[in-house]
């Protein structure tokens, strides 16, 4: 199919598995929200989400291939982009290029790595860290795990860093989108840019106010 093959096709490729993710980026912010309310909060949420296997396959199917299609075709981008403007006259041709926007692939590879270490330590529990067992109610006990992870300071660190890299990629990715899908116009694009850049700080310091409280002893065991 010529969406498939096209640059165009796969820009826009980009772009909507880019919205999937972001999509999940927030949802999975508000989930994770949940620990503010103590071990009731976060296990009850986690339990729910479990309750139902085979949606949680389909959901993990669908992430599985969003992530596929989003890495192929980013890697894909930027060695065209590399092969038809190579060296620094090319560079100086782009249009509104800053730090965020030059280093997507690097800023994108580092969180492809960060969620790999996500996913063997609170998925398949498989790092050193992590503590599984129940809680009083007889429910996973997802907020011992992430506390007790998040007080080894060198993880939460691990995590802040991978924050900034999301914050990194999303500052440059959202603007981006919306430009892909052709929503933009003089008027907008200074909006998206500040937009896009808002957006991502505030879910960057959500985000990372999980392992400061818990470092700052403010959520414990
Ligand atoms: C403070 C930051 C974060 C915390 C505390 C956190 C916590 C968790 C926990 C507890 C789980 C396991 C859920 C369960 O099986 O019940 C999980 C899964 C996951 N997290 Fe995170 N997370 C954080 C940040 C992120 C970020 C930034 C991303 C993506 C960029 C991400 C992507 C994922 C994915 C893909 C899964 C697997 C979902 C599944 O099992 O299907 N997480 N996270």
């Amino acid at each position: 199919m010529r969406i498939l093959t096209g640059s165009v096709g796969r820009k826009i490729l980009m772009s909507i598995t880019g919205q999937l993710l972001i999509i999940f980026v927030l949802i999975h912010l508000i989930g994770n929200s949940t620990i503010f309310f103590g071990p009731a909060g976060i296990n009850a949420y986690a339990e729910h989400l479990h309750s139902l296997p085979p949606l949680v396959w389909l959901f993990r199917l669908v992430m599985l291939a969003a992530v596929s299609v989003h890495i192929c075709y980013g890697v894909m981008l930027t060695l065209e982009n590399k092969a038809a403007n190579p060296g620094a006259y090319a560079v100086k041709r782009q249009l509104k290029a800053s730090f965020a926007s030059e280093n997507m692939v690097w800023t994108g590879a580092l969180l492809g790595c960060f969620i790999v270490y996500h996913l063997a330590q609170f998925t398949i529990h498989g790092t050193p860290d992590v503590v599984v067992g129940m809680d009083a109610a007889n429910r996973v006990d997802v907020f011992k795990m992430v506390v007790t992870s998040f007080g080894h300071a060198l993880i939460s660190l691990t995590y802040m860093i991978a924050m900034v890299m999301l914050f990194l990629h999303l500052s440059h990715g959202i603007p981006s989108f919306l430009q892909t899908m052709g929503w933009n116009n003089d008027k907008t694009i200074p909006v998206f840019s500040t937009g896009g850049k808002v957006i991502s700080a505030v879910l960057m310091l959500a985000y990372i106010s999980i392992p400061v409280v818990i470092l700052a002893g403010l959520l414990k065991l």
